[in-house]
């Protein structure tokens, strides 16, 4: 694990944004693993400022989202990770958007709890090159909340009060917020050749210590399971 403790959200932002192209620039057809929330906003907006000067195409690259929201009331579509995605990244540069996938459609009715096939099919794309983290207060990757297993899949999630409460900022009431998602599973992230995990403000330094000081997987902390993984890079503005 490589922990980089740095000044500024911005500097964290550059550096993740430049692996991400510098691997684009050596592999065409990368497979890229996405987050949303706020942390990586200013990652995606450095990709949008560069890739065109750097000469560099997403045309072949494929995503994977993390997560998705189960259940969005008609009128907070804005809110889903897809609108997210596409506004904050996949409009502005030059990828096609078949090749952009999540978990579940936000529109769904009928939700199932299994949902491998999403495994299966970034298996079958070559499993993902780089995977973008952010990390929830309470350690939660993606939508892992505590208690999640080690070796859990893309899958039904019902999320804590905890996170309902953080999300409710991009919502009119907390009520609206919703209760259930699909997210990919730990080891579907740990599956990830590199990850690069963001992690910006005070309200996170709980989260990104126990991950630093980890010597095992503790399910109260999700975030713990990548504490042995071969290729993380912590980004963070926290001073440690
Ligand atoms: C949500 C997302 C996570 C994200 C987390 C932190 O719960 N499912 O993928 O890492 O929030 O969000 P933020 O980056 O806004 O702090």
């Amino acid at each position: 694990m490589k922990v980089f403790s740095l000044d500024s959200k911005d500097e964290c932002s550059k550096i993740g944004a430049n692996i991400i192209l510098d691997e684009l620039e050596k592999n065409k057809n990368l497979v890229l693993g996405l987050a949303t929330g706020s942390t990586p906003e200013l990652m995606y907006n450095y990709i949008i400022d560069n890739f065109k000067k750097r000469n560099l195409s997403f045309k072949d690259v494929k995503t994977f989202n993390l997560d998705e929201y189960v259940g969005l009331k008609p009128n907070y579509e804005d809110q889903s990770y897809r609108n997210f995605m596409n506004t904050c990244l996949f409009n502005q540069i030059d990828i096609d958007k078949n090749n952009t996938h999540f978990p579940v459609s936000y529109k769904e009715i009928n939700v199932q709890n299994n949902y491998d096939s999403y495994d299966k099919l970034i298996d079958e794309n070559g499993g993902i090159d780089i995977q973008i983290l952010g990390i929830g207060n309470n350690g939660h990757i993606a939508f892992n909340e505590p208690g999640s297993e080690l070796e859990s899949k893309t899958r039904l999630i019902e999320l804590t009060e905890s996170t309902i409460k953080a999300n409710s900022r991009f919502f009119d009431n907390i009520n609206d917020v919703p209760k259930k998602a699909v997210t990919m599973g730990i080891n579907s992230i740990f599956n990830a050749k590199k990850i690069i995990l963001l992690a910006f403000g005070e309200n996170k330094r709980e989260a990104v210590e126990k991950l630093i000081n980890a010597k095992s997987f503790d399910k109260n902390w999700p975030c713990t399971s990548l504490y042995n993984h071969e290729d993380l890079t912590i980004l963070t503005d926290i001073q440690f």
